[in-house]
């Protein structure tokens, strides 16, 4: 299997429910590319971890882990998805319970060596919008493409607790906030591959802008790009 060199790559990162994955997938439907969830990547290998019982804060289990499992990544509807030993996760991967342990298993390095090799291999299946944490300084730093999305916290508390609404575990927009607050923490003081700016990347705060207006100025970027080429 070898990276298409060819595929166009939209990078998008930024901090815990900053809008990313409903910007990155309206920008792909609207480009005709794939989308790509690269924290559901991360959130699959948790949902793993937690299902074998494991003590995800034992970076030597995690190796042993992602040593032993079958990952494949497949394209369905648009969307890169991806099976662990032959079972698809589905919904489970927002859980609670991976929500609280899955920056735990992002911090080993061997786990992101791992899951950066399988998101780069996705561009074989063509030009993609891919979000997360690291897209635009680790995973495809080369491309032309790079957004920084950020908001918030209070507002990015809101969204996600009214994404989660019914299903939700938690109870009211402040434990959302915690919990949020802890991720956002461990994502930016991490050693291997903290969040931060990319090197070119357009930085966009979304917190007076709803994800049609995001995706303007994204699309709108590539078209300018795309005249000066
Ligand atoms: O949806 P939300 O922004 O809350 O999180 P996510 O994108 O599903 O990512 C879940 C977690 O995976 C993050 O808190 C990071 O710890 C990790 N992650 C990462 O380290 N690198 C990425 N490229 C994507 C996610």
């Amino acid at each position: 299997m070898s990276n298409n060199r060819d595929a166009i790559v939209i990078a998008i990162d930024g901090p815990s429910a900053s809008g990313k994955s409903t910007v990155a997938r309206l920008a792909a439907q609207k480009l005709g590319f794939n989308y790509v969830d690269s924290g559901s990547f991360y959130r699959g290998i948790t949902w793993k971890a937690l299902r074998e019982g494991l003590d995800t804060s034992d970076s030597q289990q995690v190796v042993a882990l992602i040593n032993r499992i079958d990952f494949v990544c497949f394209l369905q509807d648009g969307a890169v998805e991806f099976s662990i030993d032959g079972e698809e996760p589905g919904e489970q991967i927002r859980s609670q319970p991976v929500q609280e342990h899955v920056s735990d298993i992002a911090a080993v390095p061997e786990v992101r060596v791992f899951l950066v090799n399988m998101l780069r291999e996705t561009a074989r299946f063509g030009s993609l919008a891919m979000e997360g944490r690291d897209i635009g300084t680790v995973v495809f730093p080369d491309s032309p493409f790079k957004y920084y999305l950020d908001a918030d916290p209070e507002e990015r508390a809101r969204r996600r607790y009214n994404e989660l609404a019914k299903k939700s575990e938690y109870n009211d927009v402040s434990e959302v906030y915690d919990s949020l607050a802890r991720r956002d923490h461990k994502d930016t003081t991490r050693k291997a591959a903290p969040l931060q700016i990319a090197l070119g990347a357009k930085v966009i705060d979304s917190t007076r802008m709803n994800a049609e207006q995001v995706v303007d100025v994204i699309l709108e970027d590539i078209r300018l790009a795309g005249a000066k080429a």
